[in-house]
């Protein structure tokens, strides 16, 4: 039998992300829970939140440091029109949504750091995991993105010293105002993808960026590149410009010198 938590709950909300939730008290990651239910990753637009994760995930193969009470971590079943090369951009348009949802309830200073990062005054608050699955007899990728975000904490005690939270900044917003305006602000940000309007989407990053034109290090296994950061490609690869010219990468960790 399933557990009531597991029932879909169908909001009176216009557009197709978000429409249909379904909100877990506990679970290990949102992510993962949603990627072992390929029945559920069929739904387009399916949310699944949680008050709390007991393994939460990050990028990278790294743990998310989850606080239950204050943080808002969800994942949503995506069906995007992208070609698989294309996919690693979509990161990027989900951290515009972010971006776009936070700045209409009022928030102020948000940036995107490439790839999955939103930070608010220079100050990580929020990270992105988008993760590929293939539940069959889809035409189109599955993908489940992966948002986290901090509501409450103060860099040092539960949150790192690197990071900050709405709190922090002096905004008081709560969990599911949050997830409302980011679940609305996504649904026009994926408009755009299934309608192929991608440069849009690319402009609209570049608006929110907080990484363009600084010097960076980035960091992957035994890489590490180091120049510019001009711009990024059609793909979401960030373009560099290195003391050996130009060059493009697509995954690692970025620093700012
Ligand atoms: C990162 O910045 O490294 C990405 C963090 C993504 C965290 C969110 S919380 C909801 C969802 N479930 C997970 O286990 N991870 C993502």
């Amino acid at each position: 039998m399933k557990s009531r938590a597991e029932f879909i709950h169908r909001e009176n909300k216009k557009g197709i992300i978000g429409r249909e939730r379904i909100h877990l008290d506990k679970t290990d990651s949102t992510n993962t829970w949603l990627l072992k239910r390929p029945h559920l990753l069929k739904i387009e637009g399916l949310v699944v939140y949680a008050d709390e994760q007991t393994a939460g995930r990050g990028s990278k193969g790294r743990s998310w440091l989850s606080i239950p009470g204050e943080q808002l971590f969800c994942s949503v079943a995506l069906h995007p029109q992208l070609m698989p090369g294309q996919l690693p951009s979509l990161t990027l348009f989900v951290g515009v949504a972010v971006a776009q949802g936070l700045t209409r309830l009022g928030v102020k200073d948000i940036g995107l750091k490439w790839p999955n990062d939103i930070l608010l005054n220079h100050k990580k608050i929020s990270g992105i995991l988008c993760e590929a699955a293939q539940p069959g007899g889809q035409e189109r990728p599955c993908v489940v993105a992966g948002i986290g975000l901090n509501l409450r904490g103060q860099p040092g005690a539960t949150i790192s010293h690197t990071a900050t939270s709405l709190e922090e900044a002096g905004y008081s917003i709560l969990r599911n105002e949050a997830l409302d305006a980011i679940l609305w602000a996504l649904y026009g940000i994926y408009s755009h993808i299934q309608e192929q309007n991608l440069s849009h989407l690319m402009k609209l990053w570049r608006t929110h960026s907080h990484t363009l034109g600084k010097n960076v290090k980035i960091v992957g296994g035994e890489m590490a590149i180091v120049g510019k950061a001009l711009d990024i490609s059609e793909h979401g690869a960030l373009i560099i410009e290195t003391a050996d010219g130009i060059v493009e990468v697509n995954h690692g960790s970025l620093f700012y010198l």
